[in-house]
């Protein structure tokens, strides 16, 4: 069975925590594609050269540690509006969403330009607070040192640049069913996913 769930949205508005539920949910293989532009943002800050680090990306690449900080999310940021960068990651992020068996991709552009025949396509959203309120939890829960202004500054800045490039720009797909986590537990939010999904099917 070829069954391609494509997850779009703006940064900490529960894509992740949606994505991994669903594919779990109906035992589905789960893609975060943030995770690539990640990788490759860790890589400039090594030293890289961009296009050429997202078309050598390897799977131990996406194992590097720190992939989760705000500096690497910034690389990644400024690494994807490159066109090539993009490109580079297209066939394996098509390749992972037509596996057999059923596939979860989460991302900015997934029901937009990776998979826009995509069974279902879902666009989870949160006002900015929101966002950046959770964020911070996260951040300090591992041990980083911020504060409030600061993810707040960083979600903003992140936003605008993935809304305004011209290779992909981050927005909902015209046939996507939108979903704010705003005032939503997870729970909630994940039973609206689930319910979306089962419909499709
Ligand atoms: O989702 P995550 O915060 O890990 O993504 C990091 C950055 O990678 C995003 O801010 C965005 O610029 C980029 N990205 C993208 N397209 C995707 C996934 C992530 O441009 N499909």
């Amino acid at each position: 069975m070829i069954f391609t769930v494509a997850i779009d949205g703006p940064a900490a508005a529960g894509k992740g925590t949606i994505g991994r539920a669903v594919a779990a949910h109906f035992g589905f293989a789960h893609l975060d594609t943030g995770l690539l532009y990640r990788a490759v943002g860790a890589l400039v800050l090594k030293g890289a050269e961009p296009v050429a680090a997202a078309r050598d990306l390897t799977p131990d690449a996406l194992e590097q540690p720190g992939l989760r900080s705000p500096e690497v999310a910034q690389a990644a940021s400024e690494v994807a509006v490159i066109p090539e960068v993009r490109a580079a990651l297209l066939d394996f992020q098509r390749g992972f969403a037509r596996r057999e068996g059923g596939a979860v991709l989460d991302g900015r552009d997934i029901g937009t330009v990776i998979c826009p025949a995509a069974e279902v396509k879902l666009f989870v959203t949160a006002s900015a607070e929101a966002r950046a309120g959770r964020r911070l939890a996260e951040l300090l829960e591992s041990g980083h040192a911020t504060d409030m202004a600061a993810v707040l500054a960083d979600v903003r800045a992140r936003d605008a640049r993935d809304e305004s490039r011209a290779a992909a720009p981050l927005r909902p797909a015209e046939d996507a069913h939108v979903i704010d986590t705003s005032d939503l537990t997870v729970e909630a939010a994940i039973a609206a996913a689930v319910a979306r999904v089962a419909a499709a099917g």
